[in-house]
């Protein structure tokens, strides 16, 4: 693949993202996602279940009530990053998450998770509630239903409109950075590593 050419550069970021969705190994698998808190940054890792590079979107699943929800309803801008020390890529983009709750979509990824992943939704307090002990909220799976949790999932739907890509070689990196305009058209720069 040669990394001078912008082209090559937006196939390996968009195989890169692609191969994150089913391969654990890889680091693009659990990435990191930003958004406003009341004015502060909050990051945290999410595990990537879809890629699609014609609607520029990825796919994330959380639990509805969970902080960041509440705040990515009030502002929705969002950044994600991965990097990979195996292939020396890190992959930054910059875009907006709509949440989907109890609609076709949320169904949709419902029905493709599996029970170990339904899991987690079925915890009696929600994702970011404070508790008096840690042990209050163990359950085995054996003894919940695991589709009563669905009333606590959602689905992120984040959108980017800005790739940015690094590779770092000992020849010389390369960072390049594309944004998509409104009308899905792209525009694509050299910067300094
Ligand atoms: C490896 C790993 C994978 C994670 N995957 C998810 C995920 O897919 N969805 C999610 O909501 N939280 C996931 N988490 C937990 C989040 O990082 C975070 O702690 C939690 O969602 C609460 O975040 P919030 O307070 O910003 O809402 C994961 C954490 C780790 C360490």
């Amino acid at each position: 693949m040669d990394m001078n050419k912008k082209e090559e550069v937006l196939k390996r970021a968009n195989f890169i993202l692609q191969d994150g969705v089913k391969n654990r190994d890889s680091l693009f698998h659990t990435l990191v996602m930003s958004s406003l808190s009341n004015g502060e940054i909050e990051s945290r890792v999410m595990v990537l279940r879809e890629f699609n590079e014609k609607n520029r979107t990825l796919r994330f699943h959380s639990d509805y009530r969970s902080n960041k929800i509440k705040e990515l309803k009030k502002d929705n801008k969002t950044t994600v990053i991965g990097y990979d020390p195996n292939l020396k890529v890190q992959i930054r983009l910059i875009g907006e998450t709509k949440v989907n709750y109890r609609n076709e979509h949320t169904k949709k990824s419902w029905e493709s998770s599996q029970s170990i992943s339904k899991k987690c939704y079925s915890v009696k307090v929600g994702s970011s509630a404070q508790i008096e002990n840690p042990k209050d909220v163990d359950f085995d799976i054996e003894s919940i239903n695991v589709e009563d949790g669905y009333k606590n999932f959602c689905t992120l739907n984040f959108n980017y409109s800005v790739l940015e890509f690094l590779y770092l070689q000992r020849s010389g990196h390369r960072r390049c950075r594309f944004s998509w305009n409104l009308r899905d058209e792209v525009e694509s720069l050299w910067l300094v590593p």
